[in-house]
């Protein structure tokens, strides 16, 4: 199967096709979601409160989501690999938005970088774009903003905040963003984007208007013990891995395993 380019993303909406995308952090994980044919693994820096422990996104480094990246990347064979770009890594300046990207590429092997924000990030995504690297944008409730929005709110209620976040948007498509995520909006104004812009949208909390859906794989699978109300239960492999560690627990104990069928002789 031919792997899915930057180029395949605008077809794709112009086809009416919707776009599946789902976050991986290893390659254990993203070769499974590549076998079953999700269009784009983002590196998404949620792997700080997914998988290393912090409590939001706000601490993961470069460092680590290029070694993230890599895992990825290397075990993906057809789908578009998104790498983060975490906070503090890009917002100062075109330039530093560029040697993070930079990294993501040459060492991660990302086939695209995210990053948030809309009208005050334009100059990143214009110079990437220019450098040949393709940028997805990412609107609405961005954590990375945490300290500001002061929680996981729903973004772009109301006339003012709607009409914002579409010049946000309008303004990344014209910058060169490649895509749009976007995050815990109101439906109607997430149609509203989606209908104004050629590059695809990819929802999550924003209901089925838009090009495509994002959740974080955890609370697809059923891993997480809490998932917010924007996400389901898809599986549940956290108890199907519970089971597997019991039984693995119970038959060392019980002297069942190893058998002389796992056993070498002399
Ligand atoms: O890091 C992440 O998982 C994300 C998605 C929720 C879009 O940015
Ligand atoms: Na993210």
């Amino acid at each position: 199967t031919r792997p899915v380019r930057v180029p395949d993303l605008r077809a794709l909406k112009e086809r009416g096709e919707r776009l599946v995308m789902l976050t991986a952090y290893d390659g254990v994980t993203a070769r499974i979601f590549d076998e079953q044919g999700v269009d784009l693994l983002l590196v998404g820096d949620s792997i700080g409160d997914n998988m290393l422990g912090h409590r939001n996104t706000i601490p993961v480094t470069v460092d680590e989501m290029v070694v993230a990246t890599r895992s990825v990347a290397r075990a993906t064979k057809r789908a578009l690999v998104v790498a983060d770009l975490p906070f503090g890594s890009y917002e100062a300046s075109p330039a530093q938005a560029h040697a993070t990207s930079v990294r993501l590429l040459k060492e991660g092997g990302a086939n695209a970088v995210k990053l948030e924000g809309g009208r005050h990030v334009t100059e990143q995504v214009r110079l990437l774009t220019r450098s040949g690297i393709p940028v997805v944008g990412h609107l609405g409730l961005t954590p990375q903003a945490e300290n500001i929005l002061g929680g996981k709110r729903v973004q772009g209620r109301g006339e003012d905040a709607a009409d914002a976040l579409l010049a946000d948007a309008v303004a990344l498509a014209d910058a060169g963003a490649v895509a749009l995520v976007l995050e815990m909006v109101p439906a109607p104004l997430a149609a509203r984007v989606t209908a104004r812009l050629a590059i695809p949208t990819i929802g999550i909390g924003a209901g089925a208007g838009c090009d495509g859906q994002v959740l974080v794989w955890l609370d697809m699978a059923g891993m997480a013990d809490w998932a917010p109300r924007f996400s389901r239960r898809f599986g549940e492999v956290g108890a199907a891995l519970a089971e597997a560690t019991r039984a693995y627990g119970a038959a060392v104990r019980n002297g069942s395993f190893p058998g002389p069928e796992h056993t070498y002789g002399e």
